[in-house]
């Protein structure tokens, strides 16, 4: 069988220790030559780096791995796949996205309302960059991009990359909730076959399809009605994420037709939500406290005692899986059947052909084959429709440098609505982002 070669930017993530254990579980199916994990914080890159190496030796002894700050080293001709997770700001910006439009009493979120706005417009230079630097030495190397917030990158990518076929943005929240369902139904994820709808992080599942043909829709309704919604790894995740997944319960009632994305609950019970948000301990605080300082002390510990068995960085999350499960699936060409971000077209007939909706595909070596949706009822097409005005609006703000385009932006996004809230948090978000934003005139 062909082994790959990977690089992984973004190596010195909490999500990395997760992505090498699935690496190690695939070897099999998923086979690697040549690993190579680059981040621009040498620091924290180093202590996943040697993590990594005692993780290897143990388990994948054949790969040939390195790890790099500098990108001369990192993008290679030979590169098959390129797996993209970067933060740009690091946590330090992702607590001023909570909590400046928090102080002002507005929704504070990594990737929805003002703060999202304000990360979509801090990465959007940093992944054209990356890309102009993979493209640069290789044309053909598959670019899987995590990249926060999912939604506003692949808008701006598309744009300005339209021809680039092989750039796939991608989520694992639908693949979250589907292990989550797989839970409650007593099913495996993967013999679940979805109808999605939406933008990233602003999604609905009208159908799951049972190996049979089955809708199970109905059925998990129910239940999530009669029993309520937790995480499949419930006992691996912080209060706030317990409370998010709770959340589902009243989105089902109000809105029974189908099943909610998660983090709908920002836009659909924006008070409530924010009734629960402390101002002063954000998700960032919260992380930090918790799979921070856990996957670092561990890859820190694991690197001393010279093994990885034992160490619980590496349980088998969705984020490390799904990312990989993707990649075999284009390497294989098995038109497997995942939930990714791709340009509309017509497959939901009734939205704008250029938004970068949130469907089922196969995905092939040739990449993927979007399976059609149709119309979408009135109701999900009028919160689809605002929400990609702000995401396109927001694209704009940053490649025109347009104060005005961005008031825009803020004011039509569900968490804001207030245009002079809208400015004040504006003008808070461009002050704190200095060096990260174009110049708004
Ligand atoms: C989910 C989302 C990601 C997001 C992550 C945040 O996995 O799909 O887009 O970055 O949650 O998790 P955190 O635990 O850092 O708040
Ligand atoms: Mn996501």
């Amino acid at each position: 069988m062909k082994k790959y070669n990977v690089t992984i930017v973004g190596g010195g993530s909490t999500w990395t220790p997760g992505l090498l254990k699935g690496i190690c579980n695939r070897q099999n199916t998923f086979p690697i030559k040549k690993l190579v994990m680059y981040d621009i914080n040498a620091e924290r890159q180093a202590v996943i780096g040697e993590f990594a190496k005692v993780l290897f030796k143990e388990e994948y002894p054949e790969i040939e791995f390195s790890y790099t700050n500098d990108k001369k080293e990192a993008f290679t001709e030979d590169m098959d796949f390129v797996f993209c997770q970067i933060r740009t700001g690091g946590f330090e910006m992702r607590e001023k996205d909570e909590k400046i439009p928090l102080s002002m009493g507005i929704i504070g979120q990594e990737t929805c309302g003002p703060g999202g706005f304000a990360y979509g417009m801090r990465s959007i230079r940093d992944m054209v960059q990356l890309i102009e630097d993979v493209r640069a030495v290789n044309k053909n190397a598959w670019i899987l991009n995590y990249t926060n917030p999912a939604a506003i990158v692949a808008v701006a990518l598309q744009e300005i990359f339209p021809d680039d076929k092989r750039i796939l943005n991608i989520c694992d929240q639908p693949e979250n909730l589907l292990r989550s369902y797989g839970k409650l139904l007593d099913m495996h994820e993967r013999d679940f076959d979805p109808v999605y709808f939406g933008l990233n992080h602003f999604g609905w599942f009208t159908h799951l399809y049972d190996p049979e043909g089955n809708d199970l829709l109905p059925v998990l309704r129910q239940k999530i009605l009669d029993g309520g919604f937790r995480p499949a790894d419930a006992e691996q995740r912080d209060k706030s994420w317990l409370e998010t997944y709770a959340m589902v319960e009243q989105m089902v009632r109000d809105f029974p037709d189908f099943l909610p994305n998660t983090y709908l609950q920002y836009y659909l019970y924006p008070d409530k939500v924010l009734d629960k948000l402390n101002p002063e301990f954000t998700r960032t605080n919260e992380v930090q406290a918790g799979r921070e300082k856990r996957v670092f002390e561990d890859c820190i510990k694991v690197a001393k005692q010279g093994t990885a068995r034992g160490s619980n960085v590496v349980h088998n999350d969705a984020h490390g899986e799904f990312i990989l499960i993707v990649a075999e699936s284009i390497a294989h060409n098995k038109g497997d059947n995942f939930i990714v971000i791709l340009k509309n077209n017509g497959i939901i007939s009734n939205l704008p052909d250029d938004a970068m909706v949130e469907v089922a595909a196969s995905i092939t070596s040739n990449g993927p084959r979007p399976y059609a949706v149709g119309e979408i009822p009135t109701f999900y097409k009028g919160l689809i429709e605002s929400q990609y005005a702000y995401e396109k609006l927001t694209v704009e703000a940053y490649l025109e440098g347009s104060y005005a385009k961005a008031l825009q932006a803020l004011t039509l996004n569900r968490t804001v609505v207030s245009a002079e809230k809208a400015r004040e948090v504006l003008d808070a978000l461009i002050e704190a982002n200095k060096g990260y934003w174009p110049k708004l005139k």
